[in-house]
């Protein structure tokens, strides 16, 4: 049984404990310790746990005193990094919400202070678990594309002032970024999962509505060493509601388009071949609640999966485009 401690008891840490008093109940994983310097936070986490999870303010005392072998961070983004080095240091595998920080730099020290103290360092991309993702993926790595010429994602979300003004961190480089790093991180990492390694990029942004230090609307532009071309244009400000998260990719022999409000329905499949995968189009779409999805637990399967040594990690920091398998 692994044991799981987490820091940063808020909004995306309920996805993370229902996901892992699942794997508990199949004697897979339980969560021991959280964490939250909002001390109701951390109480109210760990009894809804219950059982031997013990609630903690302060990160490095708990790091000090859990068995854990996993550490998640479902922290401020900026801290993220921060907060991997002291789980590496502790000799702790972690997991760490997306995005993985809010600056290169950080991010780097990170990814070595993994590497020298030997553990594993994942980041959360949960929407690689959708199903839809997943087919779309086995079509482009068996090559049902062609050539890709453009890799194009939309995210048309809409967050009302309310949503920033509810923590201090939101909205602010240091801790967070735009509507860029955080709602549209999913699908950042999806162009270029799917694009590979990045020749050129553009950017044109602005802040037109929402009060924060952050962009609430960006348009990207991108080129990839393979000469495909890719684009992500994102905002928080669609009118009423969200619209649209989607990925469209072009191709030579092949046209894809994961749309709904969260990359949850194939809207387009088409190519110039035929195979048996087609026939699983209709199942793949799915239903979210949330733009979250229901990815967290899968995510988890695949982690708990890697700390066995049974498959190598999916997404770490170090991302290229390169094929998993
Ligand atoms: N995977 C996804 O789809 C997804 C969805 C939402 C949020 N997220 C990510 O999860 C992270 C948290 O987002 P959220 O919406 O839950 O935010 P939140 O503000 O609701 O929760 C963050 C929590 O961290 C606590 N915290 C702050 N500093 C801390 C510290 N030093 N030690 C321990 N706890 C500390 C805060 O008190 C707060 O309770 C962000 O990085 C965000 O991008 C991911």
């Amino acid at each position: 049984m692994h044991k799981i401690a987490l820091a940063g008891c808020g909004r995306i840490s309920k996805n993370h404990i229902e996901a892992i008093n699942q794997l508990k109940s199949e004697g897979l994983a339980e969560l021991v310790a959280c964490c939250d310097i909002i001390p109701e936070r951390a109480i109210e986490a760990a009894m809804k746990v219950g059982g031997e999870c013990r609630a903690y303010t302060d990160y490095s005392q708990m790091l000090k005193e859990t068995d854990a072998d996993l550490v998640t961070l479902c922290t401020p983004s900026g801290l993220h990094p921060y907060q991997a080095i002291e789980a590496a240091e502790a000799g702790k595998n972690i997991l760490s919400e997306k995005p993985q920080g809010c600056s290169l730099e950080a991010c780097d020290k990170a990814i070595e202070a993994a590497d020298k103290a030997g553990v594993k360092y994942m980041v959360v991309k949960q929407n690689r678990f959708n199903p839809s993702i997943q087919l779309l993926r086995r079509a482009y790595e068996q090559g049902r594309f062609g050539k890709s010429y453009m890799i194009l994602a939309n995210v048309l979300w809409t967050r009302p002032q309310d949503y920033y003004d509810m923590a201090k961190w939101r909205g602010t480089y240091e801790l967070d970024g735009g509507c860029l790093s955080n709602q549209a991180s999913h699908y950042v990492d999806l162009v270029q999962w799917f694009g590979g390694e990045v020749e050129d990029v553009k950017a044109l942004y602005s802040t037109q509505k929402i009060k924060m230090e952050a962009e609430d609307t960006i348009s990207v532009a991108i080129k990839f060493k393979t000469g495909a071309i890719g684009s992500i244009n994102a905002t928080v400000l669609t009118y009423p509601k969200n619209l649209e998260g989607s990925l469209t990719i072009l191709g030579d022999k092949g046209t894809v388009r994961v749309g709904g409000f969260a990359l949850n329905q194939i809207e387009h499949w088409e190519f110039a071949d035929q195979d048996p995968m087609d026939e699983e189009v209709k199942n793949a779409n799915e239903a979210p609640k949330s733009v979250y999805g229901h990815g967290h637990l899968p995510y988890y399967r695949h982690v708990l999966d890697v700390l066995d040594g049974k498959c190598e990690p999916m997404c770490t920091g170090r991302e290229l485009g390169r094929l998993w398998k």
